[in-house]
């Protein structure tokens, strides 16, 4: 349906779930992809999906807490690409936690990550967007106007993340940059479901949704393909989730305030990445 070949598409975090999905749907819509995360193993498994569409693609470890690393990414998309035409922004971390299970530096942590790491790939890829005709796309979440139990890092920093495309998107309209944000909900088999869901929670939420299903890769790809499409091209500024309707019920249905009402609230997990 989206044809976007020639053009240059930068995906932080791309590596894999729904930021791979996008990736995905842009290289087979014809497009250069470049993307980035810390694991240079994901990253190359991911560049191998990738290339399967017939395309450029260019994969570099790097972590969007760290300017220079990620400014040297962008770097040698435009090197290898010339102009970005789409930055996506979709780095994230997560973990269930109630605020006073979490040290000040899990805070820290998942804030770095999501509103520091955001501002961070915008803030060194402007100089490399294509001006004017640039879409940004910011992976939001929910949890950016609903507030959550065990979610208060990931509330505080989706909600910046989301400030921080508005300002941007009055701060670039003048250079023809839109920039926008899609809001997932629950998305069936990624890494963020699994984390914040049991298969139990699951089965409540699923009845609830309005569309009466959870949502897929494509549900996600297919908004940022039209996003950045010349159908948006006076898009900007906006909040769009993709979520079947389910944060219509607000954060009583999410599965951290399910879980807390069921008394399971997740233990601390040892799993880090
Ligand atoms: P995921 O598969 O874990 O994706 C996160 C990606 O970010 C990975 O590729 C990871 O790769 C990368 N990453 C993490 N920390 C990084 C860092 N410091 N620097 C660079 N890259 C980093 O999770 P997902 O569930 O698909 O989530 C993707 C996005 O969707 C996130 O923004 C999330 O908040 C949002 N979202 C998800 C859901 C859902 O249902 N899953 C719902 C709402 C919103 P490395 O480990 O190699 O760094
Ligand atoms: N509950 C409470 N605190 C936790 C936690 C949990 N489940 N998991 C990690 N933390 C704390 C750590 O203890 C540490 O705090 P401390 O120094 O006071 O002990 C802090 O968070 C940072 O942990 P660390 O493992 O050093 O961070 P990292 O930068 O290596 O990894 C994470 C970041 C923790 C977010 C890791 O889970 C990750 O890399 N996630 C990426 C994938 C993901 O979350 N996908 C879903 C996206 S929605």
């Amino acid at each position: 349906m989206f044809d976007f070949t020639g053009k240059a598409v930068f995906v932080a975090g791309g590596s894999s779930g729904i930021n791979l999905g996008i990736a995905d749907a842009f290289a087979a819509a014809g497009a250069s992809l470049a993307i980035a995360s810390r694991s240079a193993e994901r990253v190359e498994a991911a560049s191998a999906q990738l290339r399967r569409h017939g395309g450029k693609v260019l994969g570099r470890s790097a972590d969007v807490r760290d300017y220079a690393a990620i400014s040297a990414a962008l770097a040698a998309a435009h090197a290898e690409f010339g102009e970005i035409d789409v930055l996506v922004s979709g780095a994230a971390g997560n973990f269930p936690a109630l605020a006073l299970g979490m040290s000040a530096n899990a805070f820290k942590t998942v804030v770095d990550i999501d509103l520091l790491g955001t501002f961070n790939v915008l803030r060194a890829g402007h100089q490399y967007l294509r001006k004017p005709g640039a879409a940004v796309i910011n992976i939001s979440a929910p949890q950016s106007w609903n507030p959550m139990p065990l979610q208060v890092h990931a509330c505080a920093a989706k909600a910046g993340v989301d400030q921080v495309m508005r300002v941007l998107a009055m701060e670039w309209g003048g250079d023809g940059i839109r920039v926008n944000s899609i809001a997932p909900g629950p998305i069936e088999g990624t890494e963020g479901f699994k984390r914040l869901s049991t298969p139990e929670l699951r089965q409540k939420m699923a009845s609830r949704v309005p569309l009466r299903r959870f949502g897929t890769l494509d549900d996600c790809a297919s908004l940022a393909l039209f996003l950045a499409s010349p159908l948006a091209s006076w898009i900007t500024g906006a909040l769009i989730p993709v979520d079947g309707g389910w944060s219509l019920y607000g954060a009583g249905l999410s599965s951290t305030q399910l879980a807390l009402e069921a008394g399971a609230v997740p233990g601390r997990s040892s799993e880090s990445r």
